[in-house]
């Protein structure tokens, strides 16, 4: 390997918390990246308070994918809406003591598919989050399609 992982990414991407699903979620989002072509879907359960009461994630990736929306899940849980949305990229990476620069784009994937299960928590309630932007690598709509791909972590 030409790069070296952190010891929290290493123990993220062999112990990942929070894979699953949760049925009936308030909302959930898939996101692809680009570059390499994995997938992430969250699902959240939110509740009348807008706080984060439970968090499931899914992810057909690489170690540094799968080791960020480990840690992503778990800096949101229990968090409001809006806390929720503090939970940048650079805070994961940050709270995994880093990621090789070439894997840096790998963290956007936990960060998107997050605000892309707030997106569809936000549509499913009829509301606007302040602050919220429709991700754009959302593949809700073609959800079938991908999830034949969609593996556990
Ligand atoms: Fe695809 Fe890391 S190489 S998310």
């Amino acid at each position: 390997m030409a790069f070296a992982y952190s010891e929290k990414v290493m123990d993220h991407f062999t112990n990942p918390r929070n894979v699953g699903e949760i049925e009936n979620c308030s909302g959930c989002g898939t996101v692809g990246n680009a570059q390499c072509g994995d997938i992430m879907r969250v699902y959240l359960d939110i509740d009348e308070d807008s706080r984060i009461r439970d968090v499931k994630f899914k992810t057909f990736g690489c170690g540094a994918a799968i080791a960020t929306s480990s840690m992503a899940t778990e800096l949101v849980k229990g968090k409001t809406i809006q806390e929720a949305l503090e939970v940048t990229n650079k805070a994961v990476m940050e709270a995994l003591d880093g990621l090789p620069p070439v894997k840096v784009h790998c963290s956007l994937l936990a960060e998107e598919a997050i605000h892309a299960a707030l997106w569809d928590y936000a549509e499913r309630k009829g509301i606007v989050i302040e602050g919220l932007e429709k991700p754009k690598t959302d593949i809700h709509e073609h959800e079938s399609e991908h999830e034949r791909e969609l593996e556990l972590a």
